[in-house]
């Protein structure tokens, strides 16, 4: 009996020793092929927001905002997978976990960071006014009581709240900035208040809708980072370093042509 007990405790002592061997081996294996495989890395954006994001004639998402990706990823290791889902969906997706990363242009506020987290800023802008060319409106103050489209929940539509108060009935949210501005085009508003860059790429690409730009000092300055889910220290930690190294060998200012410290 007593027999019985020792050589069962000493074939129970070699199975654990053998165990233990088992998942040093396998954490090995891991560990060694770690080098060669990518973390992947699942973004959100917006597509209509040339030249950050947009849509290609091969369905492919194409922008600065993807060159930047790509270059934080070279130095990385990273994979990215880049998701056109909607504005509002990236701020959605990214709080319930169906997204790594938002990358779309966003601006780094205060309110935002209440429920996100962001990298350093990649870029810098403001917001700019766009009118039908033959517009006698030259300033902010002047369209504090004229219709106004913006995209929802933008820089653009808090600029406009700001202007004509929280609750103004003249302000009208939409979708995108593009789908905004064609509200100007259309007479349905005055004017739209939109990112400058991705302002001035619209005019360029639709040279006959006869639409002009109007800058303003009471706009402050913007400043565009990845955004991440509250707490999400690690991804940051690892998109961070990739934004510090693209701006020291000049990648980042190459993509952007601007330099951002
Ligand atoms: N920078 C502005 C913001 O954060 C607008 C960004 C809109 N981006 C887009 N891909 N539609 O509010």
């Amino acid at each position: 009996m007593w027999r019985k007990k020792g050589l069962f405790l000493f074939l129970a002592a070699i199975v654990l020793v053998l165990a233990a061997c088992g998942t040093k081996d396998s954490e090995e294996e891991t560990t060694s092929t770690e080098g060669d495989a990518k973390q992947k890395i699942i973004v959100g954006t917006e597509a209509t927001f040339a030249p950050f994001e947009s849509m290609n004639d091969k369905g492919e998402i194409v922008g600065i905002d993807v060159d930047i990706l790509n270059a934080i990823a070279t130095e990385m290791n990273l994979e990215i997978d880049m998701r056109n889902v909607g504005w509002e969906p990236v701020f959605q997706q990214l709080k319930n976990g169906e997204l790594d990363l938002g990358a779309s242009g966003i601006t780094i506020t205060e309110e935002r960071k209440e429920t996100y987290d962001f990298t350093v800023p990649y870029y810098e802008a403001t917001q700019l006014i766009v009118v039908k060319e033959d517009s006698a409106i030259a300033s902010l103050e002047e369209l504090a009581d004229k219709k106004l489209a913006v995209q929802i929940n933008t820089t653009g539509h808090i600029a406009a709240r700001k202007l004509q108060g929280e609750t103004s009935s003249d302000i009208r949210a939409f979708e995108n900035l593009p789908t905004a501005i064609q509200e100007v085009i259309n007479g349905g508003a005055e004017a739209a208040i939109g990112d400058n860059a991705v302002v001035l790429e619209y005019l360029k690409n639709n040279p006959d809708a006869k639409l002009k730009t109007i800058e303003s000092d009471d706009f402050e300055k913007e400043y565009y980072g990845f955004m991440v889910k509250k707490g999400n220290q690690e991804l940051l930690d690892l998109i961070n370093e990739g934004i510090e190294k693209i701006k020291e060998n000049g990648k980042l200012a190459e993509i952007t042509g601007q330099t951002i410290q």
